[in-house]
């Protein structure tokens, strides 16, 4: 890009009225493929924070879009747009617990850079901060005089709802909008917990509000939720289940790893349709076997070997759409790549499963608890090796 003398002395304007005042406001904006937004974003910024010192952190992670880009030329143009962009790694909060960490402003606000959140409640928020009075301040889609009718999709309205039931009691806390991704607060009520936050998913505000100790003092601005300006939603789908991320992360969180948790259901489903399909094969075409010359041992092994692809599949897809909903494969390509990565895993799995169990029976095991000890080295190792090649880029 080039650089013209009026974009030149634009920043140099924009850098001297920030250095005459201290930064007070950090917004982090998480991104992912979302660079024809970026301008507009900065723009209504600027409108809605006069007389406020402020920066915005758009923390991108590596979109195909370029946003990256997008955001370091905006930088260049304008001292507070600032970016990070984080290569091999997904997932909205995560970024957003990142660019928090990043900032020096006393205040650090949290945003959707897809303009569904209104910067103008801005400097509204950060009244409530800086007077003292509240220790957050956050924007609710279900609060008296919000609305949400950009979303179109009364279902997912619904559904979050719900949630965000579920979700009070979990916290102890009672929002109307806890998986609302616009909030403001002051950065080292955040610093102090940073290490203690999950990062997976999307469910931050939640998060932070789970782990701090002493109860924040929380406002509630109502958000006319807008539409969407440019681009895809990330999340759709996955609202609900974010709710057994949260009870998975509050309970088992500290023994198990939540996405080894999430990744364990999966399995342990897929092991019950195994076993429904291969029963199914057997009672449907176990009388035609018994024709043929091998009958017994050619039903079971039809009934396995088809038994283990359904399974190995179904496992795949809800993997896929759950417990890395945040990092999700799409499109035809990454789909089929992914589902053989899968396939090739679980296959090594059940190799070392079975080696190691019937080892395990020969240095005098009990056939059980060998097959157990298979089960769960399987699994470590489908997990390990799937969480890096299958869903590690
Ligand atoms: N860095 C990064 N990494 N950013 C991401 C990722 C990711 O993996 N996924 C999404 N984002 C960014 C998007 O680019 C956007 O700026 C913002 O996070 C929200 O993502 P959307 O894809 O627009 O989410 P939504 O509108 O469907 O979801 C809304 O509701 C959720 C709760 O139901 C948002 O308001 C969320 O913030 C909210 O948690
Ligand atoms: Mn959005």
């Amino acid at each position: 890009m080039t650089i013209t003398p009026t974009d030149l002395a634009q920043a140099v304007d924009v850098a001297a009225a920030q250095a005459s005042k201290p930064l007070e406001l950090a917004v982090v904006l998480p991104t992912y493929n979302e660079r024809k937004n970026l301008a507009t974003m900065i723009d209504r910024l600027d409108k809605a924070l006069k007389g406020v010192s402020w920066e915005a952190i758009f923390v991108d992670d590596n979109s195909p879009d370029g946003t990256s880009d997008e955001a370091r030329s905006l930088s260049l143009r304008d001292p507070r747009v600032r970016c990070i962009q984080r290569i091999g790694r997904r997932g909205l909060a995560s970024a957003a617990i990142e660019g928090m960490c990043s900032t020096a402003a006393p205040v650090v606000a949290v945003m959707d850079a897809d303009h569904q959140h209104d910067p103008e409640l801005l400097p509204l928020m950060l009244k409530a901060i800086t007077s003292g009075e509240y220790d957050l301040a956050y924007a609710s889609r279900f609060a008296e005089g919000a609305s949400t009718e950009a979303w179109g999709r009364p279902d997912r309205v619904k559904a979050s709802g719900f949630a965000n039931r579920i979700a009070n009691k979990v916290t102890g806390v009672d929002l109307t909008d806890p998986m609302s991704g616009f909030f403001m607060l002051q950065t080292k009520t955040l610093r102090a917990d940073a290490h203690r936050l999950s990062g997976v998913g999307f469910k931050i505000l939640l998060d932070i509000l789970a782990t701090v100790d002493t109860p924040l003092r929380v406002k509630e601005f109502p958000l006319n939720f807008a539409a969407r300006a440019e681009g895809e939603s990330k999340l759709d789908r996955t609202v609900v289940f974010e709710f057994l991320v949260g009870l998975y992360d509050k309970w088992l969180g500290r023994f198990i790893p939540t996405r080894f948790a999430l990744f364990g259901t999966v399995g342990g489903l897929g092991a019950v349709l195994h076993m429904t399909v291969l029963a199914l094969v057997l009672h449907l075409f176990g009388a035609d076997f018994a024709m043929s010359h091998y009958p017994k041992e050619a039903a079971f092994i039809t009934g396995q070997t088809i038994a283990a692809i359904v399974a190995m599949t179904f496992n795949f897809v809800l993997n896929n759409e759950l417990t890395y909903a945040d990092k999700r494969l799409r499109g035809f390509g990454p789909l089929v790549r992914g589902w053989a990565q899968f396939a090739l895993t679980c296959a090594f799995g059940m190799i070392a499963n079975i080696g190691a169990s019937t080892a395990l029976v020969r240095i005098g095991f009990h056939d059980y608890a060998a097959a157990i000890i298979g089960i769960v080295l399987a699994s470590v190792w489908n997990f390990a090796l799937s969480n890096k090649f299958v869903w590690g880029k």
